[in-house]
């Protein structure tokens, strides 16, 4: 799939904005602080209906206005797909083929994306909120029954959390709360299986991508890491039971720290190579290329399950990979990857990107074309 067309008004510092693409490489140059990462921002939101930079969606709206808009027209194999996103106080409006989604998880997933940029090392190293955050984003737009399940479960687990938090004063509230926890436990045991499918699948591709990379010398593998321990190949049915038998043991702790303490929004995922944990042990180098290992994965991975290629982002990122790593992500782009590069300047890039790219200069809000691909 490739994005045809992209319009903005009023998004950040574009105040009207349109764009016609072909499928191949498009590098945006400009200075800092010129809108460059807006760019690719907005077609991030475009798939998501979300931002990579921050949760407050009215950020996305330009200072002085009272909404923002992105539409873009997405080319697939089965033919073009009209996506808008409207933003005001009020909220997101979502629409496909003109016609407005109820919900998020009937309109993500049209257009996928996968983006990489320097701060894409914390999957690796950061928090574990950061790595579940990366399994939600990237399972979410090719699994929309995970994006229901993940919705219905976040909306439990905040009304168990707020009644176990007045536990001491409303005790009378415990048959509540054991009906939230038996519906919970249904969307938890959902989410922890396909978390698990996607992980296996995505070190397949990974672990396989590593090893190039590394000429053979690292194997990288991917682990979930459970709240709760669960064995192995474990249905759904099984899930739910460890995870009751969990909650009844801990009950009581539960009500005196007055939180939910297991559950998928505890898990965490964790990287090895060669058997040794990156976050803790690895160098920076292997942190990187475990990073792009994981990225490259992903294009592969949704290819495999959507029968398309995503779109790729790389912000910042060209110039700063060292040469082996970054030949290997320019022969995964290779004439079947939209791409959309940004770069303060030309030089440091590939001459074979610079010279088969569409390059647009940058400069204050206002696009202008320097270069035909
Ligand atoms: N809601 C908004 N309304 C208007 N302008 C905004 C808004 N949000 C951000 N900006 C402006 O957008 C600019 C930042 O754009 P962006 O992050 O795309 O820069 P960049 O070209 O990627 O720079 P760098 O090379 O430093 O990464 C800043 O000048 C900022 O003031
Ligand atoms: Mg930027």
């Amino acid at each position: 799939m490739y994005v045809k067309k992209l319009a903005l008004k009023q998004y950040r510092n574009y105040e009207q904005l349109e764009l016609s693409f072909d499928a191949n490489v498009h590098l945006f140059i400009g200075d800092n602080a010129q809108g460059k990462t807006n760019i690719l921002e907005a077609l991030y939101v475009l798939a998501f209906a979300k931002s990579h930079r921050t949760s407050k969606d009215r950020e996305w709206i330009t200072w002085d206005q009272d909404f923002a808009k992105i539409e873009g027209v997405i080319e697939k194999k089965y033919g073009p797909v009209h996506l808008e996103l409207l933003i005001s106080a009020k909220g997101k409006k979502a629409k496909v083929n003109h016609l407005e989604q109820r919900k998020l998880s009937e309109y993500v997933g049209v257009l996928n994306v996968v983006m990489f940029a320097p701060e894409d090392l914390e999957i690796v190293k950061g928090s574990p909120q950061i790595r579940r955050r990366f399994l939600d984003m990237e399972l979410g737009q090719i699994s929309p029954s995970y994006l229901h399940a993940l919705a219905q479960y976040h909306k439990l687990l905040s009304q168990r959390n707020a009644l176990l938090k007045q536990w001491e004063k409303r005790k009378e509230n415990r048959p509540v709360i054991e009906v939230f926890t038996e519906q919970m436990l249904a969307y938890a045991a959902k989410i922890l299986l396909k978390r698990t499918g996607f992980i296996k699948n995505l070190q397949e591709w990974s672990s396989a991508i590593h090893q190039s990379i590394t000429s053979g010398k690292e194997q990288l593998e991917l682990r979930y890491v459970y709240s709760t321990p669960m064995d192995e190949g474990m249905k759904e049915q099984e899930i739910i039971e460890v995870l009751r038998q969990k909650f009844d043991k801990i009950r009581e702790q539960e009500e005196s720290r007055g939180t939910t303490l297991f559950g998928p929004h505890r898990d965490d995922l964790q990287f090895f190579i060669n058997g040794m944990n990156v976050q803790t042990f690895g160098s920076q180098g292997q942190q990187r290329t475990t990073a792009l290992s994981t990225k490259l994965a992903e294009i592969e991975l949704i290819h495999s399950e959507i029968g398309e290629y995503p779109i790729l982002l790389l912000d910042d990122v060209l110039s700063e990979l060292d040469d082996h790593r970054r030949s290997h992500l320019l022969e995964t782009i290779q004439g079947k990857i939209q791409t959309f590069v940004t770069n303060t300047s030309l030089e440091g890039l590939d001459q074979q990107i610079v010279n088969e790219a569409t390059i647009y200069k940058v400069q204050q809000g206002k696009i202008s074309p320097m270069k035909e691909g």
